[in-house]
């Protein structure tokens, strides 16, 4: 693979290992582990293995090599490792660096969990953790500490798409030498340029559009070499985190798509976002690539103009009438994962957020009103007249 390539080329050929038989389309290597041709060879590899040397599917696998490679490629990162799911690449990333004593700052507006790990898991082991708005500067600023050792924060938060400014956090934790840990996912690594900008480790749920069809499970860190082989990849290989070769090729094909499908996508949100701005049944519409958006200037400069995927509509009439339009939409499937071929509606107080207490819910603007809209790929003006209709009986 050539440095010089752009996104489009990285995505289809970054990574690629062929076999003897050198197929055309990514061999599945569906293994468990990997045969020694001598008694030295194995205790060799065990003492240092080079990067296509294997010794057993939970350590590494060509099949997640190439998908680890071909993320990193197009993330600009030094290097990756592929995990089981997005919630075992948070865990990992913050479990591999973390100690007892250690002090993390953490923007409040998180996948619910996320903030489980953050709240229950680390302190468990002796971490502190103080949240703050993530939007607000001062807040990052004034819970810096010297033993600060990490920020953490969804660069788009879910489900309200709050868009926190990495380079301006970045440059307030590197100040007290704190790595910055972004979780990408609503912000998908085509947009946002987070290690660019700033972030030293960027987290996705791949579950979401790097898949993009609903498939499979899966999540990845990336960061420098030194952290991801240094740091990540013993806690991983040691706790079992490690993602299957299998998901990995269904990640892989997602990956030679994923810019074709994300920008589909988003430019269906706006124009859904415009068609529905101002109507009588919403009692607020969130869609940071909105023009008149309060963070669509940061839109602009970090997310090259794009506001993501994703809108959330907060309905007038609360949990009765966010219920009644979900039960109406004929198109959007009821669901919880976003960043899917087929648009997916959730209400996230009842679901995703669920266990979050009535007064955090409503502090982070998750109202019972509150509906998140995965736009798919559909026809954007199918989707529309879906929405439109489905309004008016929310509001019968
Ligand atoms: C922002 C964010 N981070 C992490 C995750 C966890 O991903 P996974 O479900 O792949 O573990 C999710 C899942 O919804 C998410 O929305």
């Amino acid at each position: 693979m050539s440095d010089n390539w752009k996104q489009a080329t990285k995505m289809v050929h970054g990574g690629i290992r062929r076999s003897q038989y050198n197929e055309v389309s990514e061999a599945i290597f569906l293994t468990q582990g990997f045969v020694y041709d001598t008694a030295e060879q194995a205790e060799a590899r065990f003492i240092e293995s080079g990067p296509d040397e294997f010794i057993y599917a939970r350590y590494g696998n060509p099949t997640v090599a190439m998908f680890e490679d071909r993320i990193a490629a197009l993330e600009g990162a030094e290097d990756a490792f592929a995990t089981a799911s997005g919630m075992a690449a948070v865990n990992g990333a913050l479990s591999s660096m973390l100690k007892a004593g250690d002090h993390v700052v953490s923007a409040k507006a998180l996948f619910g969990s996320c903030l489980y790990i953050l709240e229950n898991v680390l302190s468990g082991f002796g971490v502190e953790v103080t949240f703050v708005d993530g939007t607000d500067l001062d807040q990052w600023r004034a819970a810096m500490r010297p033993n600060t050792k990490a920020v953490f924060f969804e660069s788009m938060s879910n489900p309200t798409l709050e868009v926190i400014d990495i380079a301006a956090v970045a440059e307030i934790a590197h100040s007290v030498g704190a790595t910055v840990i972004v979780d990408n996912v609503f912000s998908t690594p085509v947009f946002s340029d987070a290690i660019a900008q700033g972030a030293d480790v960027v987290i996705y749920s791949a579950t979401k559009h790097i898949d993009g069809q609903g498939r499979a499970l899966g999540g990845v860190v990336l960061g420098t070499k030194d952290f991801i082989r240094g740091t990540v990849e013993p806690y991983m290989k040691h706790t079992g985190g490690s993602l299957s070769p299998f998901n990995a090729w269904v990640l892989l094909k997602g990956l030679e798509t994923i810019a074709l499908r994300v920008n589909a996508q988003a430019d269906s949100a706006l124009k859904i976002a415009k068609a529905l701005e101002g109507h009588v049944g919403l009692a607020r519409m969130l869609y940071p690539g909105l023009p008149g958006h309060a963070q669509n200037a940061l839109v602009q400069r970090q997310l090259g103009g794009k506001g993501g995927t994703v809108l959330s509509l907060d309905l007038k009439g609360g949990k009765e009438a966010a219920f009644r339009f979900l039960n109406a939409l004929s198109i959007a499937v009821i669901s919880n994962n976003v960043g899917d071929a087929k648009s997916i509606v959730t209400h996230p107080a009842t679901t995703t957020h669920q266990r979050l207490p009535d007064d955090q819910k409503q502090a982070l603007g998750i109202t019972p009103g509150l509906v998140r809209f995965s736009v798919g790929l559909e026809d954007a003006d199918d989707l529309i007249s879906d929405l439109k209709r489905a309004l008016e009986v929310a509001q019968s």
